[in-house]
């Protein structure tokens, strides 16, 4: 059976997106099978490994019950990897889904045919605690959180921690936080080591050690359609999704 894990933070713009993709391409290039499944209506997983939103089969059609998943994954340009994508209809899931039976499980339901397939898959999240969201971590072994090493790092992290509890309590009592992951940092400013600081006093034990730079190939190679270790394999944002990795991992 393969490890899930979520990538969520209801805090938009926080680095979920490039954690995700980053560290699918990572566990891929390593020589697993691993899929990344886009459960944000905006898409931009998707887009971010170069493939067509329109067209395709996604997760859409997987969580109105059309579509087994094992028939919805496509295959990207990177061995070993394959993608669940975020198509335009997505967008109306939100208002959909409650109305479904088993609206909270339908993903987990979706998964259970091709965890055997995968030894890892990574779930994007968009930034709401919404019914997508949901599903995502009913869907999870473990959930990344990417904070972004900023002035209010700490904001809304309590909240995100609560429903984490909530979804353990009521929906997937095997859920567990893999761990916080500092992101988008800058290890010259005072400011960024303040925070950096400050959220591993909060959180002892929860922040992984790996530290994401700010990197310039890293916020530019989506816009190639490809991972950063596919546009720049030596750069330092390719180094600590590299060091990431490993660390997920090795957590077990
Ligand atoms: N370490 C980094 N260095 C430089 N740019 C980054 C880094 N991480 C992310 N970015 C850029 O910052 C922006 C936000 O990142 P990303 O899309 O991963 O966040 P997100 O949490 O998925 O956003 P959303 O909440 O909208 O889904 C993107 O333009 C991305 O390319
Ligand atoms: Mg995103």
């Amino acid at each position: 059976m393969g490890t899930v894990y979520a990538i969520a933070n209801q805090k938009g713009g926080v680095g979920k997106t490039t954690t995700a993709v980053n560290v699918a391409a990572c566990i891929a290039a390593a020589g697993y099978e691993t899929l990344l499944v886009d459960v944000d209506p905006q898409g931009n997983a998707t887009t971010g490994l170069g493939i067509e939103r329109n067209g395709g089969p996604g997760l859409y059609g997987v969580l109105g019950g059309d579509l087994p998943a094992q028939e919805a994954a496509r295959p990207t340009a990177i061995e070993h990897l394959s993608l669940l994508a975020s198509t335009p209809d997505l967008a109306g899931a939100t208002m959909e889904l409650p109305r479904l039976p088993g609206s909270e499980t339908r993903l987990r339901d979706a998964l259970s045919g091709v965890r055997d397939r995968y030894a890892f898959t990574l779930l994007d999240c968009p930034p709401s605690l919404g019914p997508l969201t949901v599903n995502a971590l009913v869907a999870a072994d473990r959930v990344i959180v990417p904070v972004q090493t900023e002035y209010f790092a700490l904001e809304g992290l309590a909240g995100l921690l609560d429903t984490l509890s909530l979804i353990q309590r009521e929906l997937n009592p095997r859920l567990t936080v893999a761990g916080m992951l500092l992101t988008m940092h800058d290890q010259r400013t005072k400011l960024g080591q303040d925070v950096e600081r400050e959220v591993r006093e909060h959180f002892p034990q929860l922040v992984f050690d790996t530290v994401i730079p700010r990197n310039i190939r890293l916020g530019e190679a989506p816009s190639f359609g490809r991972p950063v270790i596919h546009h720049d394999p030596h750069c330092a944002g390719s180094e600590a999704y590299f060091a990431l990795a490993k660390e997920v991992a090795s957590r077990g």
